[in-house]
């Protein structure tokens, strides 16, 4: 076991800002947590565990111990008539693993392909996107308690995942995911619904790969990191914001062009990205942290902005969204320290 101690994170975080842990580690096997859960120069010092690094925010030096989760390997547990069952470790790349079950043929995953980060990192923050969340797809969570050592094997209600939320998320730094395993249809019935995802797919006959491939076009379209020399970002800075129904229908009375999504708890999504680019954020840049020009919900680092002034931008940001619309928006990244 290797404790590097003052690690750079720059290399570990998409958003490219310099933070500095004070232990680091890269977890490459199972057999390794014991001997760090153990080790005194650790005792009481926070925790993070960090995959791809593709969801987070080091608004300063780390103050405790980051793990990077390098634990690899996929294996097809089993079938039934209706279902494949596929295992993967948490250190595997997350847009390598989907392509490996569509280049099979097996659906499922394609919708949610391109998602920057890791197979361990995906159930923490519920990703999502074009129309499918992993919750639909996810059949257990395998984590270690690092608070005792002990394993333990989630189904997917133990997960209590809700829109880009969590148990693990809830308890940043108690639970080291180790593996997922996926619950994923023989059948394969095309998600197209999502603008933009059936014109990317124009006349080609939709298999899992096609999709997959036409989710690719669309993700590349507007979202930045996906190509060398694009700014550094955790893709979606903020989430969609949940409101009352009564106040997304005085909100649209005034604002009719304000994207709303009925939900089934009766509630309404906001588009975040449309209250931001209304209050003239999209494309603005202070310093190196700016608003991406192609998308107003994705902050990006232009070069050498840090954390702290990333953070600024965004205060700033939902300070004026509050005032101009009355609505909270809450950060989607995990935010350190
Ligand atoms: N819009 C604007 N201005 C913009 C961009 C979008 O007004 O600059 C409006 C448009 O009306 C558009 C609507 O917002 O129709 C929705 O935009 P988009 O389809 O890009 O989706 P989003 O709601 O902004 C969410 C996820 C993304 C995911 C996409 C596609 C969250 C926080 N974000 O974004 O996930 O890729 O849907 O499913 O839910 C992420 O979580 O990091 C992420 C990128």
């Amino acid at each position: 076991m290797h404790l590097e101690q003052h690690a750079s994170l720059l290399a570990y975080n998409t958003f490219r800002v310099e933070a500095r842990a004070r232990y680091f580690l890269t977890l490459e096997q199972l057999a390794d947590i014991p001997a760090f859960l153990g080790d005194a120069r650790l005792q009481g010092l926070p925790r993070l565990i960090l995959g791809g690094g593709s969801n987070i925010l080091f608004r300063a030096d780390f103050p405790g111990m980051v793990v990077r989760v390098a634990l690899r390997g996929l294996e097809l547990l089993g079938e039934d008539d209706s279902h494949r069952f596929v295992r993967a470790a948490a250190g595997e790349n997350w847009h390598d693993f989907v392509r490996w079950t569509v280049e099979q043929g097996w659906p499922g995953l394609e919708n949610l392909s391109l998602i920057p980060g890791t197979v361990g990192a995906a159930p923490v923050q519920n990703i999502g996107a074009y129309g499918v969340e992993l919750a639909e797809v996810c059949a257990a969570v395998e984590a270690v308690d690092l608070t005792t050592g002990e394993f333990h094997r989630f189904d997917r209600a133990a997960c209590r995942f809700t829109y880009r939320d969590s148990l693990f998320k809830q308890q940043t730094g108690r639970w080291l995911i180790t593996a997922v395993t996926f619950r994923l249809p023989k059948t394969f019935t095309p998600r197209l619904d999502y603008p933009g995802v059936r014109e990317a797919l124009g006349e080609v006959e939709p298999t899992p790969l096609a999709v997959s491939d036409a989710i690719c076009s669309v993700r590349r379209a507007k979202l930045p990191g996906l190509a060398p020399g694009e700014p550094g970002s955790a893709g979606s800075f903020f989430k969609n914001p949940l409101v009352p129904a009564g106040q997304a229908e005085v909100l649209r009375a005034s604002y009719p062009g304000l994207p709303a999504w009925p939900q089934p708890d009766g509630r309404a999504k906001l588009s975040a990205a449309w209250l931001i680019e209304q209050c003239g954020w999209k494309g603005c840049r202070e310093g190196d942290a700016g608003v991406y020009a192609k998308h107003a919900l994705v902050l990006v680092n232009h070069g050498r902005a840090t954390g702290a002034e990333l953070w600024r931008l965004a205060e700033a940001i939902r300070a004026s969204v509050r005032q101009r619309f009355g609505v909270d928006l809450e950060p989607e990244p995990i935010l350190l320290p």
